[in-house]
């Protein structure tokens, strides 16, 4: 490589053009991560990435530190090297009521008599505090907090995540500057996760905090960068050459310089105010990405932290304002085995019903038999059952003092619950599996996989259908399927001649989805939609795809060896080989769909919502018509969303977005789009118009 460095001196416009392109690369990282409103497609990026690479790999000498192209490399590393802090990184006193909250202003009165000082209310963030230096505006160095003192050097990991500019956008950037945040693992890709790793056989994580946690300390960069992880930054460490008087002006500053911040804070002048934020947050933070578990207060006065200074190691300038769980206690009844599409065993809490932040509890994942074991669960107990926010419920908390000695530890059984077969644990894995492939517990999984909404998108067929179908032995797997006749169905309980019907027509269609989608009801491990997505822009059928050698599949982006060798492992099986032909023999289409990659971009840049039930397409049809005209599509409702569209029976989302003045389509207004009639600007045109009321209470800053 050196004497390629040599030999080859990059021209004037190759030189020229990389910084250009790195540029153009950081812009559209800001405007996608931090801004929310991307203006180019994921195509187009595509293209000015690989444009970046190729320029490099031609003329290494032209590579650079904060190349975008640069976010993952180098090898695994043997541990991290530890950090230490010139300034700690604190943590924080909590509060749990208004008359703490009280005692911590009446204790800045204090002690800053002459008054004149105001609050900023920030929520808290429920993720893994890190440290960032920039030095010159250059990431010199990430870290985790450890003891506060001494941190792990976990810069290769932190560089993976998107959203953390590599360089930062000021023009004439401070010497040093430290800042600190929280990284976290968004809600909605913690679901997908877990659900992904539920399929593979992996232990769950608990929830989104323990899985960011975890991905932090994996050794690997590669792996990191397979989570979608994200971070928020709200405070500093050390710095030189930079002066901000004000906690707001820092916030300001951070964003400005291509940060991502809180995405909602309040400035108070005083008690009653901050008082009001710290109430108006729990309504809010739905919308947020990340979990709060409360609030942060903090003196805005930035001069006087100085002399306030640090109680055992939390400052005096800032507190925490917890939010009370909705926690329940209850019986746990039993504890039951799930099998999942790979075999892997999941233990589950049988649960006594009890009512927990509005809905009815009565089952909660306890993980694994290590877990069960460790924290001393057994059956009979009465526990702790705690919601946090989105977060599946949990068993948080065992009442040993309430023990009668009637209580049974769990034990797992030496052979699967479902087929009798033998359950075998590998090395280094966590979760016990049945070895059993034609386990008929495993199989039902696995058919209820492919048919999901993410992958053959095949309607009607639920978990009732699907255990009889495995269990008369119409189905021993998902091909099975296209083999089913309305003769067939005849004899099934529950399942009328219309039922059957269309049953079969969504077989039928399913025939014909999406190459992106087909790879992913596939089930390869470590292969989620947004990978498969990736695969369909560069494999055009997924023979092309199964013929990629490993080394092909490491040269994409956004795919590292972990998922390509997992990819590689998978086509070579000759399990799925006959998989794959069978299929094709099936008629199930095996190519990339005509218009995928077609440039029609009119939703670039456009949120989506889609509430109550669609008459005219799928969901997941129309999911993807938006997608593929470069919209997105979330889940929740929020200032940001432009369009809402609105089916039968639409539910609290429709209230929400006529509350926050978003755009209401009719299906059949959104029919009219997607065929190409004109897009009504969101703030305007048939739709109501896009006002943004003020929700800020007095002293809220806008954002
Ligand atoms: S400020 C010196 N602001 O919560 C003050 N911390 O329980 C440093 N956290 O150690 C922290 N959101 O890791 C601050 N908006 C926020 C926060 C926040 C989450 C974390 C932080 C801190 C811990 C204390």
């Amino acid at each position: 490589m050196g004497e390629k460095t040599a030999s080859s001196k990059p021209p004037a416009a190759a030189q020229t053009r990389a910084a250009q392109l790195r540029e153009l690369l950081a812009r559209h990282d800001r405007l996608y991560y931090i801004e929310d409103r991307p203006e180019i497609s994921d195509y187009d990026y595509d293209q000015l990435y690989r444009e970046l690479a190729d320029i490099e790999q031609r003329y290494p000498a032209l590579q650079t530190s904060d190349s975008p192209t640069r976010r993952v490399g180098g090898a695994p590393l043997p541990a991290f090297r530890p950090v230490r802090y010139r300034r700690p990184m604190l943590s924080l006193a909590n509060t749990y009521n208004r008359d703490e909250l009280g005692d911590f202003c009446a204790r800045l009165a204090r002690l800053v008599p002459e008054g004149g000082y105001s609050f900023v209310v920030e929520p808290k963030i429920d993720g893994v505090a890190v440290s960032l230096r920039y030095e010159d505006g250059l990431l010199a160095l990430g870290s985790s907090r450890g003891n506060g003192e001494v941190g792990d050097d976990i810069t290769a990991n932190l560089r993976t995540i998107r959203s953390i500019p590599l360089r930062l956008a000021v023009a004439s950037p401070p010497a040093v500057l430290e800042v600190r945040g929280e990284v976290y693992l968004p809600r909605a890709e913690f679901a997908a996760l877990n659900r992904a790793r539920a399929a593979a056989g992996e232990p769950e994580f608990a929830n989104p905090r323990n899985a960011a946690a975890g991905s932090l300390k994996l050794l690997d960069a590669r792996e990191v960068a397979m989570r979608p992880l994200a971070a928020i930054f709200y405070g500093c460490g050390e710095t030189s050459g930079l002066e901000l008087l004000e906690h707001a002006q820092l916030l300001r500053y951070l964003r400005a310089a291509g940060l991502p911040t809180p995405p909602r804070y309040w400035e108070c002048p005083d008690l009653p105010s901050l008082l009001a934020a710290v109430d108006a947050l729990p309504s809010v933070r739905a919308e947020f990405p990340f979990e709060t578990d409360g609030a942060v207060i903090k003196l805005n006065q930035r001069q006087l932290y100085e002399r306030l200074g640090v109680t055992s190691k939390s400052p005096r300038w800032a507190v925490a304002y917890k939010y009370a769980p909705s926690r329940a206690a209850t019986r746990l009844r039993g504890i039951t085995l799930q099998v999942g599409r790979t075999g892997a065993l999941t233990p589950v809490a049988e649960l006594a019903p009890v009512a927990l932040a509005g809905s009815t509890i009565e089952r909660a994942t306890l993980h694994n038999a290590d877990e069960i074991a460790r924290r001393d669960i057994r059956v009979g107990d009465l526990v702790t059952v705690e919601k946090a926010g989105d977060v599946i419920p949990a068993v948080t908390a065992v009442d040993t003092a309430a023990r009668t000695g009637a209580e049974k530890p769990f034990v797992m059984p030496d052979h699967c619950p479902a087929c009798g077969g033998s359950i075998s644990r590998r090395p280094g894995e966590i979760a016990w599996r049945c070895e059993n492939l034609h386990c008929p517990a495993q199989v039902k999984r696995w058919i209820l996989y492919f048919a999901g909404r993410d992958a053959m998108d095949i309607e009607n067929l639920g978990e009732a259908l699907t255990d009889q179908l495995v269990d008369r032995g119409l189905v021993k797997d998902p091909v099975d399927l296209y083999q089913l006749t309305a003769q067939a169905l005849a004899g099934l309980d529950r399942l009328g001649p219309k039922s059957a019907d269309n049953l079969l027509a969504g077989i039928a269609a399913s025939k014909r989805r999406p190459l992106s989608n087909l790879i992913f009801a596939l089930g390869i491990r470590h292969v989620g939609l947004g990978m498969a997505r990736v695969l369909e822009r560069h494999f055009d059928s997924l023979d092309a795809l199964a013929r990629a050698d490993r080394g092909q599949l490491e040269g994409i982006r956004d795919i590292g060896p972990v998922a390509a060798a997992s990819m590689a492992e998978y086509f070579a099986a000759p399990r799925t080989v006959s998989l794959i032909r069978r299929l094709h023999e099936a008629g199930v289409n095996l190519r990339r769909l005509p218009g995928t990659l077609t440039a029609d971009r009119r939703f670039a840049g456009r949120a989506f919502v889609l509430t109550g039930a669609l008459a005219r397409m799928p969901r997941a049809q129309a999911e993807a018509e938006i997608r593929r005209r470069g919209g997105r599509v979330t889940s929740a409702v929020s200032a940001k969303t432009d369009y809402a569209v609105a089916g039968a029976d639409p539910g609290s989302k429709l209230q929400r977005a006529l509350k926050l003045g978003v755009a209401v389509l009719s299906e059949d207004e959104f029919a009219a789009m997607l065929s190409g009639g004109s897009a009504p600007a969101p703030d305007s045109g048939a739709a109501p118009a896009k006002e943004t009321p003020d929700l800020r209470r007095p002293g809220e800053l806008p954002l």
